[in-house]
């Protein structure tokens, strides 16, 4: 169990204790001056219960059971309870804050957890815009596995709908060579095949036919449909192994997977009395949501043609997770501006009885990528920059950075530390940004050594090894107390893991682990500065100990990220 929820089970006894009914929310000092914990909510029970906020504190503290984390408790202000932890308590801590494995089921209930991320639209290369919903998923999924939930990847791909039937056109009503050697530029083939489909209306038409036909079955139209979808699939395959992202084939559960659902979808809302024809449509009204222009919306299941949509596969999908899958949580890794369509797949799967009570359905939104002015990231001639060329620059200049810095490094080992350290400058300026905010893709601030980056955090890392590598082999001193104020800072830290990692899963918010490991490195550099750990060719065993622990904290913590080490640089 974490530090804080310790405290806040004593604390929740003496606030009962002191007739106070309402669980205390501990959290890490904002004055480290005063004390490492902070009991907050004192002052607004007092008000509700017309006492002095001091005077209630006070009587909380003193109901405070005997216990041997507490060294001290401080009453401060208006009734701020600041709680300093004892020495003896963070070293016995750091013995056994971090298990090689997983925690367990974190708070003891472990849940079935489905999150879709990724999830792109195949037939087109993965591009920077899929950057964001690929990382923030991947490493939810990382943290809720190892806090012991069973975690359910999907990966809802766009497999489905008119675009394939355009490039089916395009394959079959062309003097095409070979299917293969067209599809090696995939992107070339879907940007050649949708200048046709704008401009000649018979071509149009021809696609919207292979719809249908793909639809009915049809089996030469299904045939070239899956070799689209397969080496889409591949190219995504390739993405993900670089990026270092756990999504595998068997998690690919894309759009065409519900196909077979959609009309009985479409007849249950009409039968429901949900759904409503509306000029040859089907519309589920849900007025609770405005539209852009401030109208009420609506969500369209069933278009004029006959077509079903986005919405009519989302609802499926969110049937099958609850009911097939057995989720307790699902989680939707997805662009912010489909905010409106969540809302109302919420809404409508609740009116529908397509959701549980019991489940959580979330929409884990996030910002966009921009490019220096503000817009977002494109090239310079204003296309999408394919992830995959991204990488590779990320590469390359990872790679220039190690050879500046590191010139007698031999250059296959150059090339190696540039591949784990480029891609992770990439994520880890991802990961570290509130995921709701925008943020500006600059390499210069994310290949530094300085500041909140992947580089300042595996430097750490690298300096944690070596100094462990020189200690190797001494005798060890058997100390029981810190010597150095560095060292107490860096032990209450390090064993602040786990409850920055439930905070960071439970919220959503890769970010609280990134800054985390930040302040650990920040606290590490300090104590490295301030505490030798040997001295005569002995090995003094509290600061190996710190030393050791924030090794493996940060390579545990950047592992979550989906973030590698190296062993220098
Ligand atoms: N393919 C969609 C897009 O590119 C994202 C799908 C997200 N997942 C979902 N269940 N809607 O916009």
């Amino acid at each position: 169990m974490s530090t804080q929820t310790e405290l806040e089970h004593l604390f929740c006894r003496a606030f009962q204790k002191a007739g106070a009914q309402r669980d205390p929310l501990v959290t890490v000092s904002a004055r480290p001056d005063l004390g490492d914990y902070q009991v907050n909510g004192v002052m607004s029970l007092a008000k509700s219960a017309g006492r002095d906020g001091r005077e209630l504190a006070a009587d909380v503290v003193a109901n405070l059971e005997t216990n041997d984390l507490i060294e001290s408790v401080g009453v401060a202000g208006p009734g701020f309870i600041n709680v300093s932890l004892r020495s003896a308590y963070l070293i016995k801590e750091l013995e056994t804050f971090l298990p090689k494995s997983s925690y367990g089921c974190a708070g003891g209930s472990s849940e079935k957890v489905v999150i879709d991320y990724s999830s792109v639209n195949l037939a087109k290369e993965m591009h920077v815009g899929h950057l964001r919903s690929t990382v923030i998923g991947d490493s939810l999924a990382r943290m809720y596995a190892y806090l012991g939930h069973e975690v359910i990847r999907q990966n809802h791909v766009g497999d489905w709908g008119t675009q394939f039937g355009m490039l089916v056109a395009h394959v079959l009503e062309s003097e095409h060579g070979n299917l293969m050697f067209e599809l090696q530029d995939l992107e070339g083939f879907y940007r050649k095949a949708k200048i046709r489909f704008d401009e000649d209306e018979s071509f149009a038409d021809k696609a919207r036919g292979y719809v249908l036909r793909l639809q009915r079955g049809d089996a030469e139209v299904v045939h070239i449909w899956q070799v689209f979808v397969e080496t889409s699939l591949r190219h995504c395959e390739q993405v993900y192994s670089k990026l270092g992202v756990q999504l595998a084939r068997e998690d690919v559960r894309g759009e065409s997977f519900y196909n077979p659902q959609l009309s009985i979808v479409v007849s249950d809302l009409m039968s429901k009395g949900l759904a409503r024809v509306s000029d040859g449509a089907v519309v589920v009204d849900t007025p609770a949501f405005q539209t852009r222009d401030g109208e009420p919306s609506v969500f369209l299941v069933k278009k004029e043609d006959g077509g079903y949509l986005y919405a009519t596969t989302d609802l499926a999908a969110l049937k099958y997770r609850t009911e097939v899958l057995g989720a307790d949580r699902c989680a939707y890794v997805v662009d912010s501006r489909q905010d409106l369509h969540f809302r109302q797949l919420f809404d409508v799967a609740g009116r529908a009885g397509y959701s549980r009570e019991s489940v959580e359905y979330d929409h884990v939104a996030f910002g966009t990528v921009q490019g220096a002015d503000g817009k977002p990231f494109k090239t310079r001639s204003g296309e999408s920059i394919k992830l995959i060329d991204l990488i590779r620059e990320a590469e390359q200049r990872a790679y220039e950075a190690v050879s500046s810095r590191n010139p007698e490094l031999s250059d296959e080992a150059r090339r190696e530390i540039a591949t784990v350290i480029g891609v992770g400058a990439v994520k880890y300026a991802d990961l570290s940004k509130h995921r709701l905010s925008n943020y500006v893709f600059d390499w210069a601030s994310m290949l530094s050594f300085e500041g909140n980056t992947a580089l300042y955090i595996q430097y750490a890392y690298v300096r944690s090894k070596s100094l462990l590598r020189k200690a190797e082999g001494q005798a060890g001193s058997c100390k029981k107390d810190f010597s150095h104020p560095a060292e107490r800072k860096l032990a209450l830290q390090l064993v602040r893991f786990e409850e920055v990692l439930v905070a960071a899963a439970s919220e959503y918010l890769p970010h609280l682990l990134c800054g985390y490991l930040y302040e650990l490195s920040s606290q590490f550099s300090r104590f490295y500065e301030s505490c030798p750990i040997s001295c005569d060719g002995v090995a003094d065993s509290l600061r190996l100990k710190l030393t050791s622990s924030t090794n493996e904290v940060i390579e545990r913590g950047l592992e979550l990220l989906g973030i590698g080490v190296v062993d220098e640089m």
